[in-house]
């Protein structure tokens, strides 16, 4: 176990981007609440998830991990959990299908409310409030009530993370994740992109090897992996007064556990030298994902990897760099070396979205996808070069036929942006521009194997 570590140890360090609650006994009330609340997650899932990266970190899996920018109360309903949902799955079939390798299913879902905002304070005229900081912390409205930190928002984000992921862990095993309703998954709205024809014909090919295995003898009655899933729900462990909250002793293994969300990361700005997020996820034993950009120096890493995996366990860390589609090639390979050269264990993970913002001249916050397209192929280069494995990707997306990222097949021009822009945060990529996504990794991941194929002849 971490030394000199406990759930509230964060208390003494540098913490960046948390609220000040203006009632420290309300605040104080609320997490005493929350420390009585049931985990939402089972220690034996969060290994069982380490365990599923390590085999990605070895070369011998993928990671796929994508939600929201910003989960909301306004946009919780049902229906956007199973598209989102669906969506991600078709990734992973496209995935699995062209890698021949596992994917690792990931929800930014679940708890993934609280968000790091450049600015503490947001102008609209002449008026300056506090910033929007998550749907657990404040409200969206620009009022000077609405942005005021309220605690009990953190009970909302609590019910509605068991909600859905209580929704998300029927979907994976009861029956809408088998593998024979490959087809059903298709959204109506995706059927106008041509990827959407392309998945069809994936999904025939599908169909076709299950009937030959059915015949066989192998069917999802015997073959409980073609029955359903699994999937694991991450977040940002920004807000750190909820996250010690939920943070429990495992009774099997003594060891601590964030129990709000199988795997957390700590985000590009809480990553520094001293932060009280550092020092917090060093004692959870989950695995734990470190966003890595532009102004990260390689030293700097390596002492971060040696606070947070002293054991240098495989599995625990995925490094996500986010560097921009212009950068990514300069920057990225430093890293890797660095890594490579010290030894650790990590899953390299590739977040396209996050170094890739823009402001359309009409105002909206966007992302062209065709420079997230070419962040992911840097990514891929790199690791090609590198001799290392571009073993994940980490997007913002949404199973909802949003028009928030310019570009892609169906475009989406800079006017077509306001038509149904609904994102509480940054831009995410819809249904039909993420099966674009899939299919191009699919065939970056297809070079990478002839890569290593031929050098292993
Ligand atoms: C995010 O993932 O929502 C985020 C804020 O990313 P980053 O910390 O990489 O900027
Ligand atoms: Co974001």
């Amino acid at each position: 176990m971490a030394s000199n570590w406990n759930a509230h140890s964060w208390r003494g360090h540098e913490a960046r981007h948390l609220p000040v609650y203006p009632h420290a006994d309300k605040l104080q009330a609320v997490e005493t609440t929350l420390t009585s609340f049931p985990p939402l997650v089972f220690a034996g899932e969060a290994r069982a998830l380490k365990a599923d990266l390590a085999e990605a970190a070895a070369g011998r899996a993928f990671l796929l991990q994508g939600g929201d920018c910003a989960e909301s109360f306004a946009e919780f309903h049902p229906n956007n959990i199973r598209d989102t949902f669906r969506v991600l799955l078709q990734m992973a079939v496209i995935l699995t299908f062209a890698s021949k390798q596992p994917v690792i299913k990931v929800g930014r879902m679940a708890g993934q409310f609280a968000k790091p905002r450049s600015s503490p304070m947001e102008r609209q005229g002449d008026v300056e409030l506090p910033s929007y900081l998550g749907d657990n912390i404040n409200g969206m409205d620009f009022t000077p009530e609405s942005r005021i930190p309220d605690p009990d928002r953190m009970l909302r984000a609590y019910s509605q993370a068991a909600a859905t992921l209580n929704l998300l862990r029927a979907f994976a095993t009861g029956g809408y994740a088998n593998l024979r309703q490959v087809h059903q998954w298709t959204l109506d709205h995706i059927g106008k992109s041509p990827w959407a024809a392309k998945f069809g014909e994936m999904a025939d090919r599908i169909g076709e090897a299950l009937d030959f295995m059915q015949a066989c003898g192998v069917n999802p009655a015997t073959v409980p992996q073609l029955q359903g899933t699994s999937f694991y729900t991450s977040h940002e462990a920004l807000l750190l007064q909820y996250e010690e909250a939920m943070t429990r002793q495992d009774s099997l293994t003594g060891k601590w556990y964030d129990t709000s969300a199988h795997m957390l990361w700590i985000g590009d700005r809480t990553r520094f030298e001293g932060s009280a997020h550092v020092e917090f996820l060093r004692g959870v034993d989950n695995p734990i994902g470190v966003k890595c950009g532009p102004s990260l120096a390689p030293d700097v890493l390596l002492k971060l990897l040696d606070t947070l995996n002293p054991g240098r366990e495989a599995g625990r860390i995925t490094l996500i760099s986010r560097y921009g589609y212009d950068k990514v090639e300069a920057g990225l390979p430093a890293l890797v070396r660095a890594v490579t050269r010290e030894g650790h264990p990590v899953l390299w993970s590739c977040d396209p979205m996050h170094g890739n913002v823009i402001k359309a001249d009409n105002g909206y916050k966007t992302r062209p996808f065709e420079r997230i397209l070419k962040e992911v192929e840097g990514f891929f280069a790199v690791h090609r070069a590198e001799g290392t494995h571009a073993g994940g990707i980490h997007i913002e997306m949404t199973g909802r036929d949003v028009t928030e990222c310019t570009g892609g097949a169906v475009a989406i021009s800079e006017a077509g942006l306001a038509d149904r822009y609904h994102t509480h945060c940054d831009p995410r990529l819809n249904a039909a521009q993420s099966l674009e996504l899939a299919f191009l990794l699919a065939e970056a991941i297809n070079l990478e194997r002839a890569g290593q194929k031929a050098q292993a002849a």
